[in-house]
């Protein structure tokens, strides 16, 4: 075990967990968009930034390991403002309309801008890149205006199904999720299984068959059989 004061709170911590696994443990909320515990760690949307004490910049908390003695602040004056810089960076690219969004009410990049006052961003006027939403398949619906390159439906197809059917394309601003020569979903390796959109943080991955039918605070989970490969899984 190793020794760690977060916000104060002296900790102990497993050796080799990170400092966002240690928070998590210990019920301190540090926001993430790019972080599942199921996949591998990509460290790339920063909304996780804390500050370590003797530490020149701020550290990702996902993907820093516990050390013995260190000193955490998650929400210091200094990591508030970097989160804001983040989400007006995010929003820089971010085609919004969370009016008619099926995230609307379980986004978290919505929940993050309303945490930290962010209503609108001020990296936005060279102008948003814009993505054709169709894309002729009956399941899941593609809409990378709103996406926030946090990679994790790439992490779960490569990882969860084993698919690969998606990745990284072109740079910068420019970047985005496609298949292969960026073609449709129907003609790449897709099984059509729906971690992609189990993991997306935000609209940019809906399901076709539940558009229109409520929002998520509308609508009770229940347990059910999973019948799309006769496996039989237990799914929420
Ligand atoms: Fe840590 Fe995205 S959650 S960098």
């Amino acid at each position: 075990m190793v020794r760690i004061t977060i916000n104060g709170r002296q900790l102990e911590a497993p050796k080799g967990s990170t400092v966002l696994e240690v928070c998590r443990l210990h019920g301190i909320e540090v926001p993430t968009l790019c972080y599942d515990p199921e996949l591998k760690p990509a460290g790339s949307c920063r909304m996780c930034v804390v500050e370590v004490k003797g530490r020149p910049t701020l550290q990702a908390a996902c993907a820093t390991p516990c050390e013995n003695d260190m000193v955490v602040e998650t929400e210091s004056p200094a990591v508030v403002e970097a989160r804001k810089v983040i989400l007006e960076l995010l929003l820089a690219r971010h085609g919004g309309n969370c009016l008619t969004c099926e995230k609307n009410g379980n986004c978290k990049l919505q929940d993050y801008c309303y945490r930290y006052g962010v209503a609108e961003s001020g990296f936005a006027e060279g102008g948003r890149p814009e993505y054709p939403v169709d894309d002729p398949n009956p399941f899941i619906e593609r809409d990378y205006n709103k996406c926030v390159m946090c990679t994790l439906c790439v992490r779960a197809c490569e990882s969860i199904t084993v698919a690969r059917a998606i990745g990284v394309i072109n740079r910068g601003h420019q970047a985005k999720i496609a298949t292969a020569f960026d073609g449709n979903l129907a003609d790449s390796s897709c099984v059509f299984c729906g971690q992609c959109i189990m993991v997306c943080p935000t609209g940019a991955l809906t399901s076709k068959l539940s558009r229109g039918k409520g929002r998520a605070y509308e609508v009770k989970k229940v347990l059910t059989t999973c019948g799309y490969c006769g496996t039989g899984c237990t799914l929420e």
